[in-house]
């Protein structure tokens, strides 16, 4: 805590937290994280349980109401998301300004930020009910922006959404058809990915959400605040991780694979290789972090699925994975693995290009982040946000003449 009159002589205390290592920033009812037991909760559901028992529309509706719905509740949502699920036919002049290689996340931050420009009847966020038909309307296209920036990225048509599938089955067709070829859809891997977007549904006040947030207390309207997340979200320390994780165990598969898994621990262990375990250790987790066992289990039912049991990139995960939990440096630091260490795995045999993965955890996270926006707009508390500083620089000063300036 620090005393700001002795800094500039005005009244009052401030803390100096770089980080919020300690600071809570808001109220909020939605996700609860106990990270020494390893336990996830939305709205006091274990991530465990539904992930298992409802699919990530069920899902949704939960983040955003605080109820799981019933059979009416969910087929009256269902059926509103799935209305909404096309963009406005200029979204694809957005598309064709982008080089074919711009990064999907570019691509995603400018369009989403544009979807504000297409929908001036629900801009109005003192009223609920617009703030409910913006977050419908994000939840329901950013799979179909996300499978355009594909689409576009690889020179094929953009696939329009179809109203007869469901969330994640719509989405794959988006992407994985063609004019030639119609996308058979396959079960499994739809409900992996439906797994995927329950695991990276909401993670409370982490750094994309707390940027929603920041940028929702100015007022601004929601699909601004959503692609302020995904600006954040884009950073490899946040949403970069699964493809990190893929690119280390696929390094160390160039290298030998399991037999160099000891060399490679040691390079972790010594502290000036400045090498990290990708996909291990968390801010928040002290414990196993519960989504990576659900991904564990959802990356052998989907390389099963495709008849890929000896895959040697999950052999290598695993044995790694072992290795790791039984060394004395992992045990004395509380590192375990996170969700992104086998997350890259399975969106790899989905067919997801690595340059996606942190699309796909955006269209996952959108939820959230519009969850916790409105949370906040609904809060008679709320106040713009506006962190506080410790200057650190010259004290007052007179400008010199040209001539005296060193
Ligand atoms: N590999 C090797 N050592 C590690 C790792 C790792 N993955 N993670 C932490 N450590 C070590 C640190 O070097 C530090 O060691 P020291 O006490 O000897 O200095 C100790 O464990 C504590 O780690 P911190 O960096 O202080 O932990 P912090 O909470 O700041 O970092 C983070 C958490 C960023 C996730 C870190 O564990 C990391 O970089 N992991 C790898 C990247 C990753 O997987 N990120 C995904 C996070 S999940 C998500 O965003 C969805």
């Amino acid at each position: 805590v620090i005393d700001i009159r002795k800094l500039y002589g005005a009244t009052g205390k401030f803390t100096y937290d770089p980080g919020f290592m300690s600071t809570a920033a808001c109220n909020s009812s939605i996700t609860y994280i106990d990270g020494d037991k390893g336990e996830l909760l939305y709205r006091g559901y274990p991530i465990e349980q539904l992930a298992v028992n409802c699919d990530f529309l069920e899902t949704c509706y939960l983040l955003m109401n605080g109820e799981l719905p019933n059979a009416e509740q969910k087929k009256a949502f269902v059926g509103t998301v799935t209305n909404h699920t096309m963009v406005h036919e200029q979204m694809q002049f957005f598309f064709r300004g982008f080089r074919r290689d711009a990064h999907p996340m570019s691509v995603l931050v400018g369009t989403v930020g544009a979807l504000s420009s297409f929908y001036h009847d629900s801009l109005d966020i003192n009223d609920p009910h617009h703030r409910e038909v913006s977050a419908i309307r994000l939840i329901a296209k950013l799979p179909t922006l996300v499978a355009m920036a594909y689409k576009y990225s690889i020179g094929q048509p953009f696939a329009y959404p179809r109203n007869d599938l469901s969330y994640s089955a719509n989405f794959m067709r988006m992407m994985f058809s063609n004019p030639c070829e119609e996308y058979k859809v396959n079960d499994v891997l739809v409900r992996a990915l439906d797994r995927i977007l329950i695991l990276h549904a909401d993670h409370e006040q982490n750094a994309s959400t707390s940027t929603v947030r920041l940028a929702g207390s100015s007022g601004a309207n929601p699909f601004a605040c959503i692609a302020a997340g995904i600006a954040c979200l884009w950073g490899p320390a946040h949403g970069g991780a699964n493809e990190a994780a893929l690119t280390m165990l696929q390094d160390i598969q160039k290298q030998g694979g399991v037999e160099r898994i000891g060399e490679f621990i040691a390079k972790v262990k010594d502290k000036d290789s400045n090498v990290k375990l990708m996909g291990f250790g968390h801010r928040v987790y002290k414990n196993y972090d519960p989504r990576a066992k659900l991904m564990r289990e959802t990356c052998h039912e989907v390389l099963n699925e495709l008849g890929l049991h000896d895959d040697p990139l999950f052999k290598l995960a695993m044995a790694l994975e072992k290795i790791a939990l039984e060394d004395d440096y992992f045990v004395q630091r509380k590192l375990y693995p996170n969700v992104d260490f086998y997350s890259g795995i399975v969106q790899s045999a989905l067919g997801i290009p690595v340059s996606l993965f942190t699309g796909i955890f955006a269209m996952a996270r959108t939820v959230g982040w519009i969850a916790q926006w409105n949370e906040m707009i609904s809060d008679p508390e709320q106040k713009i946000g506006r962190p506080r500083q410790l200057f650190v620089g010259s004290t007052r000063r007179d400008v010199p003449a040209m001539a005296q300036r060193g």
